[in-house]
Order: C-alpha cells, then sequence, then structure tokens
C-alpha cells in the first residue's frame, strides 16, 4: 500500500515552541567537564574555558534550551559551593554518578557565561531533596535581583554586578524517585512551600516548574494538578526508551540483534499514549492549557560502552537513536498545545548524546543531525495533517511505516519531516498539498539513512552517518511523489509562489 499523506497547508494547529528542540546537561560523567568545559587552561581550544568545538555545533544546531545543573545531580548540589575563586571552591564526590570529584569548577557563573555563548534560555534546577527553601530562594535572589541585597553583593563580589534574566526554574527533579523519594502528597506541599520563596525581582518574570511523573505515574500527575496546579506554570514528565527487557539487561547501543529495531520504536512511540494520557489530566484542572507539559528527560537508554565507568552513562549513537529521535520530535510537535519543552538527555558524552568528544576530538552524532535538520521547525506553525499509512509487523507489536511532521514559518516555507521506520524496505509515499497559497516553484530534501541498523559515527570515520541531498521525489500538480530510503530520516522544504 502507498502511504498517503495530506497536509492542510492553510490550517495551523499551534506554534511549535522552539525550546521542543531543547537539551539537557547534567554533572554527570563527561557531560559537563571534558564534554563543555574544558577549563582556561586547556589546551584544548576555549573561549573561557567552554570549548569551541561543541560550542560552535551548538549553535548551528540552534539549541534553544538547556536545562542544568542536573538530573539526580539536582538535589544534591548547593550552588553556593560553585561560586568565588575556583581554587577556593569545595571539593565533593559525585555520589550519584560514578563516585568522581567534582571540583565545582563549573558553576552558575560559567553556565549563565554558556547560554550567553550559545544564545540559548537557560533552565536551571534548583534542590528540593536535600536543599533549604532559604537555600533556593538565594540562588534566584543571586541570579536575578537587581539593586541592594546580600546576594546580589555576593554576585557583584564575584565578577558579575548584572543581574542575570532566568526565565525556568524546576523545583526539584523525580522527587518521587532520587530526588528524596517522596510519595506525591507530601511533594506537592512541599512544592507549594517552596515556590513561595521562588521570587519575581525586577522585570525578570520566573516560570515555575513542578516535578512530574515517571512514565505512566497518572497518580503522581493527578495528585500534583489536584493539590498545587495553581503553583504552577509548568510540569515535568520523564520518559525513557530502554530497548532491553530491564533496566539490569537495556541492550547494547550497537551490534543489537535485528528484532531489537522494532522492539525499540515501538516503545519510543509510546510517547504518543504517554502524553494524551497526562494531558488528558491536566485537562481536567487547566482547560485553558495554560500549564505546559515539559517533557525535561527523554531519549535513549542503553548498556555504556564497554570498558567506560557504568556511573558515567556513556553510550553509542546510531541511525536508530536518530530515528527515536526524529519520532518523538514529530509527538512533541504535535501535541504542541500542551507540550512546551522537551530536554533529550543528554548534551554531550551521556545517553543519547548529540556530540560525543574523546580528548581534543569530537564527532556529531546521527541524532546531533536529526536536530540540525528539524531546526526549521522550531517557532513554526503546525500544519493540520490527516495520513494513510502501512503497518509493519501485526497486532500489538506493529509499528508505522512512516511518521511524518509538517510546519509553516514565519517566510511561508513548508518544512515536511518524514521517518521511514522500516529498516528493510525504502517507502513510498504520497503527498498532497491542500491549500497553498499559489504552486509550489522550489522543492528540495535532505535525508540521513544508513546501510546498517547500527550506523554510528566514530572519532575515526565521523561522517558515516551524515545528512545528503534528497532527490528521489517528483511533483504532480498538488502531489508530491518520494520514495523514503530504508531507516531514514528526511526533510523536504516547500516553497510556493
Ligand atoms: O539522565 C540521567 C538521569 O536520569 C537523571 O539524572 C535523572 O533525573 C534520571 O533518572
Amino acid at each position: 500500500m502507498a502511504n498517503r499523506i495530506t497536509i492542510n497547508a492553510d490550517r495551523a494547529k499551534g506554534t511549535i515552541n522552539r525550546n521542543i528542540y531543547g537539551h539537557f546537561s547534567e554533572h554527570l560523567g563527561r557531560c559537563i567537564y571534558e564534554g563543555l568545559w574544558v577549563g582556561e587552561d586547556s589546551e584544548i581550544p576555549n573561549t573561557n574555558g567552554i570549548r569551541n568545538d561543541v560550542a560552535a555545533a551548538l549553535k548551528q544546531m540552534k539549541i534553544p534550551v538547556l536545562r542544568w545543573p542536573g538530573g539526580c545531580f539536582a538535589d544534591e548540589y548547593h550552588w553556593k559551593d560553585g561560586i568565588g575563586p575556583k581554587e577556593n571552591r569545595k571539593r565533593m564526590i559525585n555520589t550519584h554518578w560514578g563516585g568522581v570529584v567534582e571540583n565545582n569548577h563549573f558553576g552558575t557563573h560559567e553556565f549563565m557565561m554558556l547560554c550567553e555563548m550559545l544564545e540559548c534560555e537557560p533552565y536551571i534546577n534548583g534542590n528540593v531533596g536535600s536543599g533549604t527553601v532559604q537555600e533556593m530562594s538565594e540562588w534566584v535572589e543571586y541570579l536575578t535581583f537587581e539593586g541592594v541585597s546580600p546576594m546580589a553583593e555576593m554576585r557583584a563580589a564575584n565578577g558579575h554586578t548584572e543581574p542575570w534574566k532566568v526565565k525556568y526554574f524546576g523545583v526539584g527533579n523525580e522527587n518521587w524517585g532520587c530526588g528524596g523519594n517522596m510519595r506525591p502528597e507530601y511533594y506537592a506541599d512541599l512544592y507549594r512551600q517552596f515556590q513561595t520563596y521562588v521570587r519575581n525581582y525586577g522585570s525578570n518574570r520566573i516560570h515555575k516548574v513542578a516535578c512530574g511523573p515517571n512514565s505512566d505515574d497518572y497518580h503522581w500527575m493527578e495528585t500534583l494538578m489536584k493539590q498545587a496546579h495553581r503553583y504552577m506554570d509548568s510540569i515535568t514528565l520523564h520518559y525513557y526508551t530502554v530497548p532491553g527487557e530491564s533496566w539490569q539487561e537495556k541492550g547494547a547501543a550497537t551490534g543489537f540483534p535485528e528484532e531489537m529495531w522494532r522492539v525499540t520504536l515501538k516503545k519510543a512511540l509510546f510517547m504518543e499514549e504517554l502524553i494524551r494520557k497526562h494531558s488528558a489530566i491536566m485537562d481536567q484542572y487547566d482547560p485553558e492549557k495554560r500549564i505546559g507539559l515539559l517533557v525535561d528527560e527523554w531519549g535513549t537508554w542503553h548498556d555504556v560502552e564497554p570498558g567506560t565507568n557504568p556511573g558515567f552513562l556513556y553510550q553509542q549513537n546510531t541511525i536508530r537513536d536518530a530515528l527515536v529521535a526524529g519520532i518523538s520530535l514529530h509527538i512533541f510537535n504535535a501535541h504542541c498545545d500542551r507540550v512546551q519543552m522537551a530536554n533529550i538527555a543528554q548534551l554531550v558524552n551521556v545517553l543519547q548524546a548529540v556530540i560525543l568528544t574523546e580528548g581534543e576530538k569530537m564527532v556529531l552524532t546521527p541524532t546531533y543531525h536529526v536536530f540540525d535538520m528539524y531546526k526549521v521547525h522550531q517557532d513554526a506553525e503546525l500544519l493540520d495533517i490527516h495520513e494513510s499509512i502501512a503497518e509493519l509487523g501485526e497486532g500489538q507489536q506493529a509499528i508505522p511505516q512512516i511518521s511524518v511532521s509538517a510546519s509553516k514559518d514565519d517566510k511561508g516555507r513548508i518544512h515536511i519531516s518524514l521517518c521511514n521506520l522500516d529498516h528493510q524496505a525504502s517507502a513510498k509515499v504520497e503527498v498532497e498539498l491542500r491549500g497553498l497559497v499559489g504552486s509550489p516553484v522550489s522543492i528540495k530534501g535532505t535525508t540521513l539513512s544508513s546501510d546498517t541498523i547500527d550506523g554510528h559515527n566514530t572519532f575515526e570515520e565521523a561522517n558515516k552517518v551524515a545528512p545528503t541531498e534528497f532527490t528521489a521525489f517528483s511533483m504532480d500538480g498538488q502531489l508530491l511523489h518520494a520514495e523514503l530510503p530504508p531507516m531514514s530520516v528526511t526533510v523536504l522544504e516547500v516553497v510556493a509562489e
């Protein structure tokens, strides 16, 4: 069966918040240290300690927002340990992640500098699990207070007289687990208390983020919405695609058996059900959809690469991960009325990273290329789509052959992203473009594919899986015919006159 897609170019369904293409960086393994921060004295080319190659790649990808310092680390982090002269900063053991020494050389000033360099929005996650109301309140004061105050003076003494602008502030992370093992009723009360002291100073307006559920914990969502919806601007959702049977046997990132291809994509597609069901609960308390759902941790979680520290969560990244990224981003786009942000875990060298580094070497992963190709959807209008798509497999295990999303940008250009989930065969697709003003005058395409189900880039072969020009399409009136390569992610740009 030919796959048939109708795109109504004159029917916009909402704006795709650019922050759906957001990222997450934790003090975990080699994400911050080595991945982003090498220090001013490093031989690796850097600007004030931030590696130049990584910063340039992230700017190219148009990173819109970056979450920090965790993750589980956030509820162990005491921000005052990470300010002032570096030689005086407290050293501690990162008990969560590998038991290594954390020297606190990357702290508030360094993070805010990084965001300025990348021109992205900071999203700071405060400590509820082992912190105090005062500590959280003073962090916000330190960051944003303009005028005379103890924290503003401390900030000035540390070299930053002007306050920063900080919008997104998370009140705890995974407080149902590593953030304190709390029950939802208890956390809801703590959330109400802590957020009271997360103040707006001057013209700065904080968007308060409550810790939401793990995966399909609908009771957590129900309780938080019932007890605290008035006090939050957003609530989070965490869901990881773990291909294997259990957290003990997650499966390898490369060299995995063929049957794991579909199993992985099926698990990634579960995100759709999660967002739909959590949104339905949110709708009961917030029918106006004022409160955002922030999927601020998502992505694949495989076994670590052999020989690496199990606490560092370092994994390779293949075309399979690229497909997981492509279909997940489509799901977030489709729910842009509720999903205001999503942050793939994590930025560099950890889990489904967009960048891997080794000493002075850097490689862009297939997932990076998806984010780079999809940046055209950022802040664009989501277009209405109707689809009739073939299925791969049967019954409960079936997955669609194709996943699609389309948007119109502020210049009227239409971008259609298409994933072919079939690892064995190319996929024929007919796209009817309705409601175009004028007829298409130019169409161009880019595609990312691979010859093998675990195709990936290495430091030796950095461009094995890289985007190439896509030309396997033709236009017949309003009908676009395309043949998508097996296991591929393709973006088409249509300009009409
Ligand atoms: O991203 C790795 C970890 O996964 C985070 O620290 C935690 O929030 C989640 O369990």
